[in-house]
């Protein structure tokens, strides 16, 4: 079985480099929201131990949800990163640190909601 998944996928846990980023393996964690996100719109103290799970995990990358790339426009939930706040680089640094220290690459998620901005659905 093992050797059946080597063959199929021979490069999967080999390094990459793109661009000038050395990946140590092809798994990237894909976004994930996290669910303590503080009410101004930082990276909590939890959300930031989940995503350093995933990189202790053996991720390569590790990619942090949902940053607003225009904040005055979008907001469809109560989970968006919100860069206008002063704690939000305090914040996305500690995460990208407890990332990095296992090895992994932090990566962030920009998003807008489109024709769901400004609904907060949830
Ligand atoms: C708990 C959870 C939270 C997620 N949060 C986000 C998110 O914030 N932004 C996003 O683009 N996708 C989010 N997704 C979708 C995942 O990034 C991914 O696209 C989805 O799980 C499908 O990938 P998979 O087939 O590897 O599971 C989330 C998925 C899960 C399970």
């Amino acid at each position: 079985m093992r050797k059946n998944m080597e063959r199929k996928y021979q490069n999967l846990c080999k390094p990459i480099t793109i661009g000038n980023v050395t990946f140590r393996n092809r798994m990237f964690s894909a976004p994930m929201g996290g669910t303590d996100i503080t009410a101004d719109g930082c990276i909590g103290p939890k959300s930031a131990a989940f995503y350093e799970l995933r990189g202790r995990g053996g991720a390569a990358a590790v990619t942090v949800s949902e940053c607003m790339v225009h904040p005055s426009t979008d907001g469809s939930h109560a989970y968006h990163l919100d860069t206008r706040i002063l704690n939000s680089l305090a914040a996305a640094a500690y995460a990208a640190d407890a990332i990095r220290r296992h090895g992994a690459i932090p990566s962030l998620e920009l998003s807008h909601s489109g024709m769901f901005a400004g609904t907060y659905m949830t």
